[in-house]
């Protein structure tokens, strides 16, 4: 990555995981949504990855030919991503953007897949959703409510209310799926725009 914006110095999401993936494993797996969600028929165009870590899930969408945006806060995430994409030729396929997902405004072109793993806000949601491309997919998976009482420190405003994500998405989307899992307190959502 290029140096650090000053705006993210000193920013705590920054900071803590960092730290996080300083001893973490190097990459996360493919998550199961992003294969699922780039199995549809998807229309042209790229993936958006947001808070995407060291993500698999990138490499895997680049590895299929399309063009990735991969957004975290972690320089240390995205260096780990840009190292695995460029061994393994897929440099020119994924666009590494360093940002506070809070500021961030995506590409109003728009994406095919909008996917996000991990993270929750409702703000980041209500403008991912209408980034996604005619016949395109949104992805998501996060922590529910029910998340803690295992976790009684996982903040509130990171946990989805009941029936969200499903209940924020604008008019036109189709939901796929939307399951959660008692054993990890996500639920995913997989959703399709109309054509
Ligand atoms: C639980 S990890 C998920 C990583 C990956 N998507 C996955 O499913 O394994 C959460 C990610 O969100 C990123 N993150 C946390 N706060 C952020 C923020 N305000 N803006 C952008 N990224 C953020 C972290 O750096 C981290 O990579």
């Amino acid at each position: 990555m290029d140096d650090v914006p000053p705006d993210l110095a000193g920013h705590p999401d920054r900071l803590r995981w960092n730290a996080r993936y300083g001893d973490a494993p190097a990459l996360t797996a493919v998550h199961p949504l992003a294969e699922r969600a780039l199995a549809l028929d998807l229309p042209d165009g790229g993936v958006l990855d947001l808070a995407s870590g060291p993500s698999g899930s990138a490499l895997h969408a680049a590895g299929s030919g399309r063009a990735v945006t991969a957004v975290d806060v972690s320089e240390i995430a995205l260096d780990r991503l840009g190292a695995e994409a460029s061994r393994r030729g897929l440099g020119s396929l994924i666009t590494l953007v360093q940002a506070d997902l809070g500021a961030w405004r995506p590409d109003p072109s728009g994406y095919a897949l909008v996917l996000c793993t991990g993270f929750w806000d409702r703000a980041v949601f209500g403008r991912a959703a209408p980034a996604v491309l005619d016949g395109g997919a949104l992805a998501w998976e996060a922590f529910t409510e029910d998340a803690r009482r295992a976790r009684p420190g996982l903040p509130a405003e990171w946990c989805l209310a009941a029936g969200e994500p499903a209940s924020l998405l604008p008019r036109g989307f189709t939901v796929l799926q939307q399951a959660d899992d008692a054993n990890t307190g996500k639920r995913r959502l997989l959703a399709r725009k109309a054509r």
